[in-house]
């Protein structure tokens, strides 16, 4: 039965789904690298497939930019299409020094400026975590492509634009990338009893003005989808 935002029918999506911000993201992944990819979603644009990779059934969908957005659609693919595992695959921008535009960053974990977390009224502050095994999974198949991958924490914004903070001032905890969909979708996996991983390319250096051109950013695109579809099971 469809959803308020999402048109597919139960049964539509694979338990495993590959979810980038743009829905023309979702789109390529199907036209390129998914077999018989059958288009199960275009409410509001959010274009979402399902089809198989090496014989493995998988989805591919979009979420749209920020929690909000990655809040809806998230939950209604964990909670009424019985998607197991997300993985959402998008660009950060660099907060380490150690970072340089289109390395790879695996997020074990999240901090946040978001207030999504207070709906659950915790006697404290959550913490929003990947999937061990998805994670684990993802670094193996990243050094297996060669792929050197970081793999830490990063800071999930609900600003892209910020009048006062620094990122800067999240190095002090080590973190390495911002971005702004990660922590409602682990919070929403964890909610759910789901899995969730969130796997970045670095598109800028916020402290320093430098951004990837377009080509290189299809570059790096495609080496995050060898990623992903690689810990599909
Ligand atoms: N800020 C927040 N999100 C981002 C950025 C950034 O600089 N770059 C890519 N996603």
């Amino acid at each position: 039965m469809p959803t308020p935002h999402i048109g597919a029918e139960k049964g539509d999506f694979a338990k495993t789904l590959i979810m980038p911000g743009d829905p023309l993201r979702a789109k390529y992944i199907a036209e390129n690298f998914i077999s018989n990819a059958k288009q199960v979603n275009e409410v509001r644009g959010m274009l979402g497939y399902t089809g198989t990779y090496n014989g493995k059934q998988v989805s591919v969908m979009a979420s749209g930019m920020g929690m909000p957005s990655m809040g809806i659609y998230s939950y209604e693919l964990f909670k009424f299409y019985d998607v197991e595992s997300i993985i959402r695959i998008g660009t950060a921008g660099a907060i380490s020094e150690k970072l340089k535009l289109r390395d790879i960053v695996l997020a074990m974990s999240c901090a946040t400026n978001s207030n999504f977390a207070s709906q659950y009224r915790l006697p404290g502050v959550p913490a929003p975590t990947s999937d061990y095994g998805l994670l684990k999974t993802a670094e193996e198949q990243a050094k297996k492509h060669g792929i050197n991958a970081y793999v830490g924490s990063v800071f999930c914004s609900d600003t892209f634009y910020n009048d006062s903070y620094s990122v800067a001032d999240w190095r002090k905890l080590g973190v390495l990338a911002i971005e702004m969909e990660s922590a409602a979708l682990y919070l929403n996996a964890a909610r759910t009893g789901k899995k969730a991983l969130c796997i970045c390319t670095i598109s800028d250096c916020p402290l320093t003005g430098e951004s990837c051109s377009a080509e290189e950013r299809q570059l790096t695109f495609d080496d995050m989808i060898k990623i992903a579809l690689d810990c599909v099971q």
